[in-house]
């Protein structure tokens, strides 16, 4: 099956009269195992509602059909599936390679938490090659983290390198795979050992709930993941699951509608006197675009503008004047979005010393014509300001 045909088809009750077309919401803490044989069996994890109930595993399956993978485990949120997929693979004395352009609160994560448990974490360029990756593993590199492209700056990475480093020195590569909603890459297809996602963005969808979904490759690596979120107690509501299986739903058509949406932006501000340079993976200037170019089957919502210099009481109106772009942390809903992003403050191993500020887009659902006039009246407001 398609990914479009898989999206529809899977997860439904099948199997017994009259049944819904949508798997319902399962809400559980206490199961009861109907004979002491089963109590006695553990009933396959079906014991207790923190292990999830039917909304959660068909969930779980069909992110495991989307991205291909061997199982997948649902995490509270995207940052605490990012944590997990460290947790799972390291113990003091360890190292971590990680992306340079990671998500700041991962990158915190090693900072900060790693660390105190003395798990030593080393901060690479995401646009290095093979051999600079291979140079900077050790002995003790238990993981090679990656997030392709950069959720602000959109380096985009050479996964099938990265796994070939990894798998020659028996670490594990883990993928933060939101940008692509699991449907434009398939990471574990490319060697990953796990491919992670945000599903508060593009598999919710709607800007309504937090969830994390872990997609692993092999049954060593689904048990690791599957302990590590065990132990670390975490929950998933009945009710987000199914909000992200009925988002799920439409995500093929969303899709398509964003990167329409987000291309047409992305050509029109290239072309903006205020605009200094456009970053968007599917552009042949984006930092790794040949990767993109191989391995993506298509880009999404988000990207990236760095603006001419600009006076901040000119950006404060710039940013106040939108109707339509909202101006927010998190993006992949249905909903434009424009935000004032500092890379400058997250990275040790690259330098990011643009002149002017950088602007993240999330290209929404809206008409194009519409978001340009937005736009338009933006710049407008802007330009005036700083006569
Ligand atoms: C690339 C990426 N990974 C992970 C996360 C964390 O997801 P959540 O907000 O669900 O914790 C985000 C959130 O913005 C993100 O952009």
């Amino acid at each position: 099956m398609k990914d479009k045909t898989k999206l529809v088809a899977i997860g439904r009750p099948h199997g017994r009269p009259h049944h819904p077309v949508n798997q319902p919401v399962e809400r559980a803490s206490t199961i009861l195992f109907p004979t002491y044989d089963d109590f006695l069996d553990g009933a396959k994890n079906i014991t207790y509602g923190r292990l999830g109930t039917s909304t959660h595993r068909v969930l779980q399956d069909a992110v495991t059909a989307l991205e291909g993978g061997y199982e997948t485990r649902l995490a509270s949120s995207g940052l605490q599936a990012c944590i997990a997929a460290l947790l799972a693979f390291v113990e003091a004395g360890d190292h971590v390679l990680m992306t340079d352009a990671a998500y700041d609160p991962t990158r915190k994560f090693c900072e900060h938490f790693l660390k105190r448990f003395g798990v030593e974490t080393t901060f690479y360029d995401p646009l290095l090659s093979k051999d600079e990756i291979a140079g900077l593993m050790k002995d003790n590199t238990k993981v090679i983290f990656a997030e392709t492209p950069g959720s602000l700056t959109f380096e985009v990475q050479d996964i099938p390198a990265l796994a070939a480093v990894a798998q020659d020195r028996s670490a594990k590569l883990v993928v933060d795979n939101t940008w692509s909603a699991g449907v434009y890459l398939k990471p574990i297809a490319h060697g990953a050992h796990v491919s992670l996602q945000a599903a508060t963005k593009y598999l919710v969808g709607h800007s309504d709930c937090l969830l994390g979904t872990i997609t692993s490759a092999d049954e060593h690596t689904a048990q690791k993941i599957y302990y590590a979120l065990l132990q670390l107690g975490s929950n998933v509501s009945a009710d987000d699951a199914y909000l992200a299986l009925r988002g799920m739903r439409s995500l093929s058509t969303r899709l398509v509608q964003h990167e329409e949406n987000a291309l047409a932006l992305a050509k029109w501000l290239a072309k903006r006197p205020e605009i200094e340079r456009v970053i968007h993976p599917a552009f042949k200037s984006c930092p790794g675009h040949q990767f993109w170019k191989r391995d993506f089957t298509g880009s999404t919502g988000l990207f990236s503008v760095v603006m001419k210099p600009v006076p901040l009481p000119a950006l404060k109106v710039f940013f106040n004047a939108f109707n339509l772009f909202g101006m927010g942390f998190s993006w992949g809903g249905f909903e434009s979005l424009a935000l004032h992003v500092h890379p400058e403050k997250n990275r040790t191993a690259t330098v990011w010393n643009e002149e002017g500020p950088t602007v993240r887009f999330h290209a929404g659902l809206e008409d194009i014509d519409d978001l340009k006039i937005d736009l338009e009246r933006a710049f407008r407001a802007m330009d005036a300001a700083m006569k």
